[in-house]
């Protein structure tokens, strides 16, 4: 059999188990899994002593996001070059409505921010912050392609939140329809109440952005996962509780799905490599991220979630904001864009802290990465594997290398990192998009806008 692309002889991680030997490339798709696979013809990439893993799937990103006052500043040309330099082969946005704008312009929007932009493969999550007029064009959604919805139960100031009727409502639908609710679950009320006791000029002017994570307990989030998950379990609707940052959160988890609840739990890789102390230091309004993060209990938490089985997914919610835009707080709180840069750094953060430093195998990272959440956002098996018929989405990386993180070679616009200085395993030295090397040597090299739309379908069981 010949081949447009052989990986040669790399140790090979797939469902089935790893291997060392080869992946035979056709066209776009994995054509043969084996050893000492004909070359004749072919490009060879060599991947001797590394490891070659599939292309990661970050479900959870913001690029260009209008929010906060301000519009976040990785759009998809250099959010998707970063992407591809940490591995990343497929990207899912969420789409807002604009003030007045139906399902299908928020899904126009968000299409033309990536075409002609994006370096890899592409769909989106669609927020329903409208329910009463949004409910009934779910389903022409699904028909268009898209069968994962969102919904924000705070951020009532940017025309988002949804209330119980929403949550209660869109989950029945997604039971019918066979679509998954993805939510965002911090307790508004409450949050209100606690921010507004604290927003005075003498707190601010003492404890300055530690109020961010002193304004949101873990009862914040606890609630709300709470709250949803008894209306997944009333409907039957599936969810999908996006950001998960608390150990609270993943007892609730762990417990619904127990009883048979179709709830789902994804964490970012922040909240498993970082906690509030960051809040201590001097640019810690930087660090500012919603859900913030927490305390080092729940990062251990999370690990065990992850190690359990309740945690299915590892993403980054990457929202970027540079220092100039991170400074428009002038010392209150809320008003520092909540996010920060991570499509580069989710698999070396994930790779250095999970599997060098043993918490994790190498397959539970390729599972946690790429299989798991292809699985979940109806991807697979076209995406999230290495195995034949699938695209040829590709990472190989070296298993020990490590690379300083400095913002100043780094393809995202942030001028700054959560990371910088850090040693990291796991960048990609080659990436692969439906067989295109976008990454040689740990370089961009991909051509911009050649990512694709990926439609999906909606479950029928
Ligand atoms: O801080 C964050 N996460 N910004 C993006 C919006 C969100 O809630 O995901
Ligand atoms: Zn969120
Ligand atoms: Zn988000």
């Amino acid at each position: 059999m010949r081949f447009d692309t052989v990986i040669k002889s790399g140790n090979v991680v797939t469902p089935a188990g790893s291997y060392s030997g080869d992946i035979g490339i056709t066209g776009e798709k994995i054509a043969a899994l084996g050893v000492d696979l004909d070359t004749d013809g072919a490009t060879v990439i060599d991947a001797t002593g590394h490891h070659v893993i599939p292309g990661v799937l970050d479900v959870h990103v913001h690029l260009e996001l209008p929010f906060c006052g301000t519009v976040s500043a990785d759009d998809y040309r250099t959010g998707t070059r970063a992407a591809a330099r940490g591995g990343v082969t497929t990207v899912i946005d969420f789409a807002i409505p604009s003030a007045n704008g139906s399902l299908s312009e928020a899904a126009d929007t968000w299409m033309k921010k990536a075409e002609g932009k994006s370096l890899i493969d592409y769909t989106f999550h669609i927020c329903i912050t409208r329910y009463q007029e949004h409910k009934d064009q779910i389903e022409g959604m699904i028909d268009r392609g898209f069968t994962t919805f969102k919904e924000f139960m705070i951020y009532e100031s940017e025309g988002w939140q949804s209330d119980d009727r929403a949550l209660f409502g869109t989950l029945e639908r997604m039971r019918q329809l066979g679509g998954m609710l993805l939510v965002h679950a911090e307790s508004s009320r409450v949050l209100d109440e606690l921010i507004a006791r604290h927003h005075t000029p003498a707190m601010m002017q003492q404890y300055g952005a530690r109020l961010h994570p002193m304004t949101r307990p873990n009862f914040v989030e606890a609630e709300a996962i709470q709250r949803v998950v008894q209306w997944s379990e009333a409907t039957g609707g599936r969810l999908y509780i996006v950001h998960m940052s608390t150990a609270e959160g993943a007892d609730i988890i762990r417990a619904a799905q127990a009883r048979g609840v179709p709830v789902i739990a994804e964490t970012c890789v922040q909240y498993l490599v970082l906690d509030d102390s960051v809040f201590e230091r001097e640019d810690g309004h930087l660090f500012a991220c919603c859900p913030q993060l927490k305390k080092p209990k729940d990062v251990q938490r999370l690990w065990e979630g992850l190690r359990h089985g309740e945690v299915s997914v590892i993403s980054t919610d990457t929202c970027t904001f540079t220092r100039e835009q991170k400074a428009m707080w002038e010392g209150d709180w809320t008003k520092i864009p909540m996010g920060m840069p991570g499509l580069e750094t989710l698999m070396p953060l994930t790779y250095t802290s999970g599997v060098l430093e043993g918490r994790m195998t190498l397959d539970d990272m390729c599972m946690k990465l790429s299989t798991n959440p292809a699985k979940i956002m109806g991807l697979y098996p076209r995406k999230g594997a290495i195995q034949v018929g699938a695209d040829a989405d590709v990472a190989i990386i070296h298993p020990e290398k490590r690379h300083k993180v400095s913002p100043s070679t780094m393809e995202t616009n942030a001028d700054w990192s959560p990371y910088d200085g850090w040693d990291l395993a796991g960048f990609s030295r080659t990436t692969l998009s439906r067989g295109d090397v976008i990454v040689d040597d740990y370089k961009v090299v991909g051509r911009e806008g050649r990512g694709q739309w990926l439609p999906r379908t909606a479950r029928t069981n």
